[in-house]
């Protein structure tokens, strides 16, 4: 007789992975890891969610974890990449994710990047009408091989978190829908350039209920119509919806789906499952946030003032936004003993403290906690979108190794490298070490 055992969910994988973690010493003293299962799995749910839509270009936001081979193994997967600046797409590029593969968004891209892009076939989402006076001189009379748009504010206003809302009223990102003449000047736009045939719209990042993220797709949607009604042919042709699905970072439940989120869109909108459209989606921190983890060393602990504090490697240069403002970027962060196992024991109110030079430097206030000890570990959870990824070099701290992991049916856990640890002749030649064989100045 043979048995069947349930297969493993994201936590047992985890569980797993912590302990082979420890024992393996990858922690050395702090390390990132990505489940390539739950990638997989969030991949799944994404394309799977959106087949009613028909033609979906799927890209993933670089900015969220932009590192070579999980962008290649994202790409492996058919997810494309939206870059935001020449980084991101050198890194994207590098990963085998050219041309017609990437989608370029910045409000801030060169003519370099520009003329980089149109030579490529990369679509781009112009973001001013100054950009779009750029274009006009690199595009010429030949028609272009890219995807051209433009990304609309629609200014339905912000989420709950200010700082990554990009539809309110005044934000820096695309052209405000609302202001005075640019529905207007927007239909001129597209009436003078026949080459335009996108729209874009990413309404913010973290804090947007789908029902905003939804209003912004409603108004772009809108646009389009009335610009093709404008042109007399079906003009714009595909509409970019951005990301921005928001992750739950109190749990290891999923949070918000996708196939919520399209049942979302298309009570808004139904007719964008009419075929009439394609589609691209930039999803960042809903692909990857649930799948990555940060561990880090407990180096030392102390007592003062009747707190008690963990010094660990995990500070603000891996979590600025959490450090920075803890009230909208709460971890949840797990206690493990040297064996990478959860720890035990009564709960006491921790400060889990970083490394850098500043008093703030708290992944997290008075946790309650097994108290923690030097040569335990600490685990901030749901940090695979825009913490490993995203680097802060204060105090020259290195950027931590990364590691994928698989685990099979049985429980034997596989690591694979995504990136190593930052080395001190690295360190030293960011820090400028190149220039001090140059002769002094003057
Ligand atoms: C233009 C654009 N697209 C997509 C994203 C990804 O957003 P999220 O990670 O919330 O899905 C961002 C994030 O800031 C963005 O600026």
């Amino acid at each position: 007789m043979t048995t069947t055992s349930a297969p493993l969910t994201r936590t047992d994988r985890r569980l797993l992975a912590l302990t082979a973690a420890a024992d393996r010493r990858l922690v050395d003293p702090m390390a990132g890891f990505v489940d390539l299962e739950g990638v997989r799995e969030a991949v799944e749910d994404l394309t799977k969610a959106f087949a009613p839509l028909g033609r979906v270009q799927h890209t993933v936001a670089a900015k969220a974890c932009g590192l070579a081979p999980l962008l290649r193994f994202l790409g492996e997967l058919g997810i494309d990449a939206e870059v935001a600046s020449p980084g991101e797409t050198a890194v994207a590029e590098a990963a085998g994710l050219r041309g017609p593969r990437l989608v370029l968004d910045s409000p801030a891209k060169t003519i370099a990047e520009l003329a980089h892009a149109l030579a490529e076939g990369t679509a781009v989402n112009a973001d001013s009408f100054q950009e779009l006076a750029r274009l006009d001189r690199l595009v010429g009379a030949t028609p272009p091989r890219s995807v051209l748009g433009v990304r609309v504010n629609p200014q339905v206003g912000a989420g709950r978190i200010g700082d990554t809302s990009t539809a309110t009223a005044g934000s820096k990102f695309g052209i405000p829908l609302r202001d005075h003449g640019n529905r207007g000047l927007l239909l001129e736009s597209f009436a003078h350039r026949p080459w335009l045939t996108r729209l874009h719209v990413h309404v913010g990042s973290q804090g947007c209920p789908p029902e905003l993220l939804a209003a912004g797709v409603a108004a772009v949607h809108e646009l389009a119509e009335e610009i093709n009604a404008e042109a007399g042919y079906r003009q714009v042709t595909s509409l970019d919806l951005g990301g921005g699905l928001p992750v739950d970072f109190t749990s290891d439940d999923p949070g918000p789906t996708y196939a919520g989120y399209v049942a979302t869109l298309l009570a808004r909108v139904p007719s964008l499952a009419d075929g009439r459209y394609a589609f691209v989606t930039e999803f960042g921190r809903s692909l990857l946030a649930k799948s990555g983890f940060l561990v880090s060393a407990v180096e030392y602990t102390k007592f003062a003032g009747g707190r008690h504090i963990a010094v660990t490697h995990a500070g603000a240069q891996v979590a600025a936004r959490t450090v920075l403002q803890p009230e909208h970027w709460p971890l949840r962060i797990g206690a493990l003993d040297p064996g990478g196992r959860p720890k035990t024991g009564p709960e006491v109110p921790q400060d889990i403290a970083g490394p850098l030079c500043f008093a703030g430097d708290l992944l997290a206030r008075q946790r309650p906690l097994p108290l923690l000890e030097p040569g335990d570990f600490v685990v901030a959870h749901d940090t695979g979108a825009y913490y490993f990824g995203a680097h802060y070099a204060y105090n020259t701290l290195p950027r931590p190794a990364v590691h994928g992991f698989t685990v099979s049916p049985r429980g034997d856990v596989g690591f694979t490298p995504i990136r190593r640890t930052q080395t001190l002749a690295e360190l030293v030649a960011d820090a400028g070490g190149e220039f001090l064989e140059a002769p002094p100045a003057g």
